[in-house]
């Protein structure tokens, strides 16, 4: 199956090199993008570099352009009857609607899918079941992939989208202040990765968080006291709610 990617860009390359660990063979996977230095790094990794209209003739083509640029690269396509899966934040199906007989999808994955740890949403539109399976396997070998509604699409960019670097963040945060306190800041991110993994590990095998936090926290201990100056982490909810309204402004 060829695979074809409109944009190079973070998504776009973070897409390519995780189906190339995927084992795709770099031959099927098809490129397209308005800057020639992105399209040099594609090369370099082997994979075809062709201007959109032969990146269309590719069975499932990802679309990972900015959202106001969804438009333009829209314009001009006819006929195009295959897969496309659009990863633009906000960008509504019905955007697509007027590509006659495309099997469309819209997907909110995040940069993660580059070591095929991504966190996605899916959501089909017009789309055939064959449609559904093909799409649903190709991104499950890029990470963990759930469906979700249109409607809850922007809360999924909020959450998972922007993720990766709200909880990057976090960790950095928790490693300059233990580099503060004489950890060496190799030791301070190896001991926070891991800890940050190891908490995703046990949530996505069935663990609430509280129960987490109620397993380390003891009465009149460290992370009691530190947990008191935690309070409700307002800082990550407003930002997961000032990403969420910047999704829907770009719905438009
Ligand atoms: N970055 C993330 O973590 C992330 C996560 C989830 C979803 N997304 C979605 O992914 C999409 C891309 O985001 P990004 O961060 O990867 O943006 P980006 O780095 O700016 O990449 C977009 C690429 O598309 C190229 N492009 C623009 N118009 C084009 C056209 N007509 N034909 C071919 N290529 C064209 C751009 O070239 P120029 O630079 O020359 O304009 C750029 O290389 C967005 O819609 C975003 O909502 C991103």
């Amino acid at each position: 199956m060829k695979i074809g990617i409109i944009g190079a860009g973070r998504m776009g390359s973070a897409l390519v090199e995780g189906l190339l660990r995927a084992g795709i063979r770099a031959r099927d996977i098809w490129v397209s993008d308005k800057d020639e230095g992105k399209l040099e790094r594609m090369r370099s990794l082997g994979v075809r570099v062709a201007p959109k209209e032969g990146v269309l003739a590719c069975e499932v083509v990802f679309l990972a352009v900015k959202p106001k640029e969804v438009r333009e690269v829209l314009e001009g396509i006819s006929g195009f009857r295959n897969i496309l899966v659009s990863v633009a934040a906000g960008v509504p199906l019905k955007e697509f609607e007027r590509l006659e007989g495309a099997k469309l999808f819209r997907v909110m994955p995040n940069i993660l899918c580059r070591r095929r740890e991504g966190a996605m949403a899916l959501c089909p539109g017009r789309a055939d079941a064959r449609s559904v399976k093909v799409v649903r396997e190709l991104l499950s070998q890029l990470g963990r992939v759930v469906e979700v509604e249109e409607g809850q699409l922007d809360a999924v960019t909020a959450l998972s989208g922007s993720g990766p670097a709200f909880f990057a963040r976090l960790l950095e945060a928790a490693v300059e202040e233990a580099v503060r306190l004489g950890l060496p800041k190799e030791r301070a991110l190896e001991l926070a990765a891991q800890t940050m993994r190891g908490v995703g590990g046990e949530v996505l095998e069935g663990r609430d968080p509280e129960d987490i936090v109620e397993s380390v926290a003891s009465p009149g201990g460290t992370t009691e006291a530190g947990l008191r100056e935690l309070g409700e982490v307002k800082p990550l909810r407003k930002a997961i709610r000032k990403a969420w309204e910047r999704a829907r402004e770009l719905a438009g």
